[in-house]
């Protein structure tokens, strides 16, 4: 993933870090990465691997790298909790891990700066060690997804962050702008701290930075997913333009799960509303994977990552073991 990273930050364009539990949502992702020439990020977290039974994950990736050569993949752990997870998704393949080190390892309480960098640095070690790329986080989001998350938002201090990258060796690091987990972000159009992006970015410059909880929640999926027997209710995600300027910033790896739900669900409700006598899964599963295919797409081409999958040629874990020595 540092090399996915690196290259964007040289290339000016952001890479979108997608959420995978199953085949079709790698199917789709992968798709629309071949189709729009993007290097990608498919990240499983600690849910995906519980739900997957670990090895699917790893098997899953691995048929998406094959079947598509030519597109640069990092297969990501999101939200790792602790140095023995980030350890267990190393030794499953998983060429990148977040070491989310802003919350205890109940995933809960926040910690204190000493103990994010103390859990961090223990990671980068590690993880370096065999070649791996490390994302840290710094400050906390609002919402919480499947027991993760404190609830509160502490925005990141830009000082802080320059001084938690220097003293933990970190690859990236995810910064608390605003944003939150979840589709319930926004009651109206949210303005973001994007001038800690802008403060981090001008002094550590060659480190990418990330945002989670990037999800635009269109109204569109919502419409559909209410029109066929859903109950959502009105809420608003992170606008496009918006990630356009925290790209334009800084910002190179974009996290997105919710939309991809929400495509899913919005197409396997409609498939069945107006296929009722249907019932081979094949269907439905058809058209979740077409919906997950068209919301990727559109996010590869507005997050510039459209066109660079040919830029470069894939660094081996190997060969970062080589670099990370240096
Ligand atoms: O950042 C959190 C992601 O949305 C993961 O959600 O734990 O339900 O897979 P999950
Ligand atoms: P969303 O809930 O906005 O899709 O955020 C996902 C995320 O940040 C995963 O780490
Ligand atoms: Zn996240």
């Amino acid at each position: 993933m540092k090399q996915i990273l690196d290259e964007a930050i040289k290339g000016d364009y952001g890479v979108g870090a997608y959420n995978v539990n199953n085949m079709e949502q790698i199917q789709g992702i992968t798709r629309a990465a071949k189709e729009t020439k993007s290097p990608v990020i498919l990240q499983a977290s600690r849910g995906a691997i519980k739900y997957t039974n670990m090895v699917y994950i790893k098997y899953l990736a691995a048929a998406a790298v094959e079947e598509n050569p030519e597109i640069p993949i990092a297969l990501h752990l999101d939200h790792g909790n602790s140095l023995q997870t980030c350890k267990q998704a190393i030794a499953l393949g998983f060429t990148s891990v977040m070491i989310d080190g802003s919350l205890k390892e109940d995933s809960k309480t926040p910690t204190t700066f000493d103990e994010n960098a103390e859990v961090t640095r223990s990671v980068v070690e590690y993880a370096h060690s065999l070649g791996v790329t490390v994302e840290g986080e710094l400050g906390t989001l609002g919402g919480i997804e499947d027991g993760v998350g404190s609830g509160q938002v502490k925005l990141t201090d830009p000082d802080e962050a320059v001084k938690f990258i220097k003293l933990t060796g970190v690859d990236a690091l995810a910064l608390a702008i605003g944003t939150s987990h979840g589709a319930y972000k926004f009651k109206a159009k949210p303005t973001l701290a994007m001038d800690i992006i802008s403060a981090v970015a001008a002094k550590v410059p060659a480190t990418p930075l990330v945002m989670h909880g990037s999800s635009s929640v269109p109204q569109d999926l919502i419409d559909i997913i209410n029109a066929y027997g859903g109950k959502l209710e009105r809420t608003m995600g992170v606008p496009i333009e918006s990630i356009q300027h925290a790209i334009k910033r800084g910002v190179r790896k974009i996290n997105v799960d919710t939309d991809g739900r929400l495509a899913m669900t919005g197409a396997i409700r409609k498939f069945l509303a107006e296929n009722p006598a249907e019932f081979d899964p094949r269907g439905y599963f058809g058209a979740a994977r077409e919906a997950v295919y068209q919301s990727v797409k559109g996010k590869m081409i507005d997050f510039g990552t459209a066109g660079h999958a040919g830029d470069y040629k894939p660094v081996t874990l190997e060969e970062y073991k080589k670099i990370y020595a240096l």
